[in-house]
């Protein structure tokens, strides 16, 4: 049989799902989901991952398991094609990461660039806990549990798989062909690789200030992109503006689509037309923010009122996961009886090994 085409991913429970999560990843699971290209999909929210970091604070993860339930279910994500889990509820994961821990040393940890700009980011030094140091280790048991082939995420989380392939190869040298080894999908689009906050901050993010959520009211959606960060020299209509860092024209081409400008503005052809004209002078900036606005509210209009929906039966959403945790774990199972058999660690089940040392023994 061919080897099948699985994808994986997940998110960390710590929020709300912005448009930065939309485009750098969420808008393409859902394609990818309903491609029919793939054999299967898991999606799982990383509340485990969530606490390596938020040790203290439980009730936030918890409250944000079910709003990166309802943000997905409103994207399009689909639970009779995706398995959507909990990463906790999958105990199989600890195991595999224990095991994991052999084949992988501190310096290589401490060498990942995600995991040393969040040691950064969050003072931690030394006294970094280790579950937060070690994560990449339980990324990639994430992964592998499910044989994933394509992990569609951010490019924030190239080190992360980079590091599980790594173990996937080092632990088929040691026991044998067993994990499949994953590769990155990547937005195809450069502006949907890392999309700023509405100051232009080069990161969206809660802390900032500087998201704009799936969950967001129309009103503030309005809002948000009225004061949003542009071209601070482009003072005057007349003026000539600058594209480059101007986050509105980041946006657009996040968002835009040729049908948008015969639909809210049929000034330009495109995109290319509308820059070109903001470049050259004679274009303000509330006119831009005003196209972006209706491009936005087509593209949310929508998730609002799927989440409302949903919002409106959380046993539903709970058990829906609770069904996802059944499958994820069934197939993590499978994974883990292969693990230890490579590692001879399956001391009950495997008759003829016993046959064998029963013979070595009675040669003796
Ligand atoms: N680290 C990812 C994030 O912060 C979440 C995550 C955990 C993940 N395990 C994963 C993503 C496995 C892809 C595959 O968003």
């Amino acid at each position: 049989m061919a080897k099948e085409k699985i994808i994986l991913t997940g998110d960390r429970p710590t929020g709300r799902l912005h448009i930065g999560h939309y485009v750098g990843s969420l808008r393409r699971r859902v394609e990818l989901q309903n491609s029919g290209l793939y054999d299967k999909t898991f999606i799982f929210i990383a509340d485990a991952q969530a606490l390596t970091d938020n040790m203290d604070n439980p009730e936030k993860v918890r409250q944000n398991v079910i709003e990166v339930a309802l943000d997905y279910l409103a994207c399009g994500l689909d639970p009779t094609k995706s398995t959507i889990f909990i990463q906790s509820q999958i105990p199989e994961l600890c195991e595999l990461s224990f095991y994991y821990m052999d084949l992988v040393t501190v310096s290589r940890l401490q060498r990942n660039p995600t995991v040393k700009t969040e040691i950064q980011m969050r003072n931690f030094e030394t006294s970094i806990p280790v579950g937060f140091f070690t994560y990449p280790i339980s990324q990639a048991a994430d992964i592998t549990a499910f044989k994933a082939t394509t992990v569609p995420v951010g490019e924030d989380q190239e080190p992360m798989i980079e590091q599980a392939r790594e173990i996937v190869r080092r632990f088929n040298h040691i026991y044998g062909e067993t994990l499949v080894e994953p590769e990155i999908l990547l937005p195809d689009n450069a502006a949907c690789l890392r999309l700023p906050g509405t100051d232009g901050k080069a990161k969206m993010s809660k802390s900032l200030g500087n998201c704009i959520y799936l969950s967001d009211s129309a009103d503030e959606v309005t809002k948000k992109i009225k004061s949003m960060y542009t071209d601070p020299n482009h003072i005057r209509v007349e003026d000539p503006g600058q594209i480059e860092g101007n986050t509105v024209f980041t946006y657009l081409d996040a968002f835009c689509r040729p049908e948008h400008f015969d639909r809210y503005w049929n000034d330009y052809a495109n995109l290319a037309e509308l820059k070109a004209h903001y470049q050259r002078g004679g274009l303000g900036d509330m006119k831009v923010k005003k196209f972006l606005t209706a491009i936005m509210q087509e593209e949310l209009e929508p998730i609002r009122t799927r989440r409302k929906e949903f919002e409106q039966d959380i046993p539903a959403i709970y058990d829906m996961l609770k069904k996802g945790c059944e499958v994820a774990r069934e197939q993590a199972a499978q994974t883990l009886d292969e693990v230890r058999r490579a590692m001879k660690i399956n001391y009950f089940d495997d008759a003829e090994l016993i046959a064998e040392q029963a013979r070595k023994f009675k040669a003796e």
